[in-house]
């Protein structure tokens, strides 16, 4: 079950992003299902690329809690790096929390370990670039996440056509929220 304290500090950042347009946080029910997936499949390393002010790295913490698992998660700009900063602090989830700051097309090929769960959130038509960096940190049936897969498709058809000529990698369409294209990493 999510912790109460993190539900109602999930609700306080959504009126936050209502009055802030620059955050494009996760809907709610994306954040949910991250939340349960990490559960599910018992993630000890997850991914995030795209942080914004925290918002989907605290559903995706919060679940690492249960699980004693980490989370690094990246992002470019120095002013959502503080605001998430902050917001992992309040969250209590600060010490489970690595933040990359910078461009991910530049910080992804040097992080150490091996992943079992990804989020792709960034500028979605980088994704086939991040997930290229991506594929060889992910442990076998591990599995990358990448939303906006309905709203913004169309800046990611190279992301899907990798994923489907791809042997090493299995896809489906959620429909939920914006879109997420969920892809298996085969063992
Ligand atoms: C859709 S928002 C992420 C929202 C976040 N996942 C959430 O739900 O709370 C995308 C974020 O990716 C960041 N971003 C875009 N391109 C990036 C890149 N190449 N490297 C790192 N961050 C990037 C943007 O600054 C922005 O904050």
């Amino acid at each position: 079950m999510l912790d109460p304290k993190i539900d109602s500090f999930l609700k306080e950042l959504e009126g936050f992003a209502r009055e802030n347009d620059r955050m494009w946080n996760i809907p709610p029910e994306t954040g949910r299902f991250l939340h349960m997936l990490v559960r599910a499949t018992n993630a000890q390393s997850a991914l995030e690329v795209g942080m914004s002010n925290g918002y989907s790295g605290i559903w995706i913490a919060s679940a690492l809690r249960s699980t004693g698992g980490h989370l690094t998660t990246l992002e470019a700009d120095p002013w959502k790096v503080e605001l998430a900063t902050e917001n992992f602090a309040k969250a209590g989830l600060q010490d489970i929390i690595t933040i990359v700051e910078g461009d991910a097309r530049e910080n992804l090929g040097s992080l150490e370990g091996v992943f079992d769960f990804a989020f792709v959130d960034a500028t979605k038509d980088q994704y086939l670039t991040y997930l290229k960096l991506i594929e060889p940190k992910m442990a076998p049936n591990s599995l990358i996440f990448a939303d906006n897969a309905i709203s913004h498709g169309a800046s990611m058809q190279d992301y899907f056509d990798h994923i489907q000529s791809s042997s090493g990698l299995e896809g489906v369409m959620v429909p939920i929220g914006t879109g997420v294209m969920m892809a298996l990493k085969d063992a």
